[in-house]
């Protein structure tokens, strides 16, 4: 966003209401001009748990952001109100650091433990960082799989650093941002969501190599497509326990697999599943346990795809690449059981609709929600197929977003 748009966009102009309401022209111990910091959801276009697995991913940064807008302080409190939650906290950067951001934030709301986490990860990393006043806002939907946490953390990130006139380079914001989620809320989520939202460019889909960090940009110009998000309205409670334990069993199937590929004794040795080629797996799959086999089977067909996908983006071929969204969430769906039945029903629902390419469930899984990759003109019959069919089968109404590909994080200091 360039800065004249950026004053213009409604989510900043929220922001900036927001501190106003919040804080008021003179806010006590505030100094300094204001500042805005901005960073964006994302949805992954497919690679789905394989980041944490050291492999690849193809996500695009939506063009919805989170927004902080505040001013320094000199007394190291940083104090804040989300719009979102109606609802002030506030935390000391005072001995903050990674080990104690758990506790530390053990008694704010769960909005401003992201906060915490990220100050104390910066700090970890030797940023000298001052204290704050701001107010959150933004047009990330909340819980819906677009990410806002990763979008908040990166805002947040993005602030801190503005605020003090420090720079980092932007794979290294994704990985404090990660590890603030490590620490301060427990949940081992990969690099894909906090590397989507700080590498995010318009118009460009984010190939990137979760082991190395080497990134590409693809054009997401897929001839007359619509990309489209569809909320199914649940959320887990158990995702984050869930997702902790499909990444233990990774772990497990990979330490099997490194032992039976080692007594072969050719290729490299396996330290992740993404070493595991589809063949070896196929020679070897018989000794892993279930529920490890379909696990492991997942994270590798689902390595093979994205650079599939990845061809068929670089040559235009909408058709191909739905096709692999749709085995996408297959596999996500029986070897990997992270679907619902909401999530089975758009992608059903999607699939009977004429000028749907494909669909799958994206983000973790658990609820949260699909994409649909569309014609532009069957993103209408889309909408009303959802709204006929979905209630019926799911009991709710599904929420549904279309998405432009928008660019990474920004910062404007001296609004007014
Ligand atoms: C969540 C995590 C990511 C990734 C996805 C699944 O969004 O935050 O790191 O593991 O789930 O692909």
């Amino acid at each position: 966003m360039a800065e004249q748009q950026a004053a213009e966009h409604p989510a900043l102009r929220a922001a900036r209401a927001a501190y106003q309401a919040a804080f008021g022209e003179r806010a006590e111990g505030q100094q300094g001009p204001l500042t805005l910091a901005w960073a964006p959801g994302r949805v992954n276009l497919i690679g789905e748990h394989t980041d944490y697995n050291d492999g690849w991913v193809l996500p695009v940064a939506v063009d919805r952001v989170a927004v902080l807008a505040g001013r320094k302080r000199s007394d190291g409190v940083v104090q804040l109100f989300s719009t979102h939650h109606q609802e002030a906290a506030s935390f000391t950067l005072d001995d903050l650091t990674p080990d104690n951001a758990a506790r530390r934030g053990a008694d704010l709301p769960g909005w401003a433990r992201y906060l915490l986490g990220v100050a104390a990860e910066l700090l970890g990393a030797g940023c000298a960082l001052t204290g704050a006043g701001a107010a959150i806002a933004g047009d990330v939907p909340l819980g819906a799989g677009m990410s806002s946490s990763a979008a908040l953390e990166v805002c947040a990130a993005t602030f801190f650093l503005a605020l003090a006139g420090l720079e980092i380079e932007p794979l290294r914001v994704a990985r404090l941002c990660q590890h603030a989620e490590h620490h301060a809320v427990g949940v081992r989520v990969g690099i894909l969501d906090q590397a989507a939202s700080c590498l995010g460019r318009a118009g460009q889909a984010i190939l990137l190599d979760c082991r190395s960090l080497a990134y590409e940009y693809i054009p997401f110009n897929l001839p007359d497509a619509a990309l489209v998000v569809c909320d199914t309205g649940v959320r887990r409670e158990l995702a984050a326990s869930a997702y902790n334990e499909r990444r233990q069993q990774c772990e497990e199937a990979a330490a099997l697999l490194a032992r039976a590929l080692a007594a072969e004794g050719v290729g490299s040795p396996v330290t992740a599943l993404r070493d595991v080629s589809p063949e070896a797996f196929a020679r070897h799959a018989e000794k892993l346990p279930e529920p490890l086999r379909r696990r492991a089977r997942h994270v590798i067909s689902e390595n093979a795809s994205v650079q599939q996908a990845a061809e068929a983006l670089r040559a235009g071929d909408a058709a191909r690449f739905g096709q692999l969204l749709y085995e996408s969430h297959a596999s996500l769906r029986d070897d990997y059981e992270v679907s619902s039945a909401e999530l089975d029903a758009v992608v059903e629902i999607a699939r009977q609709t004429p000028g749907v390419w494909g669909a799958r469930l994206t983000g973790a899984g658990f609820g949260g929600c699909a994409l649909v990759l569309a014609k532009r003109e069957a993103v209408e019959p889309l909408g009303a197929a959802l709204a006929r069919e979905y209630p019926a089968r799911a009991g709710r109404q599904a929420t549904v977003y279309a998405c432009a590909v928008g660019d990474g994080p920004g910062v404007v200091v001296g609004v007014s």
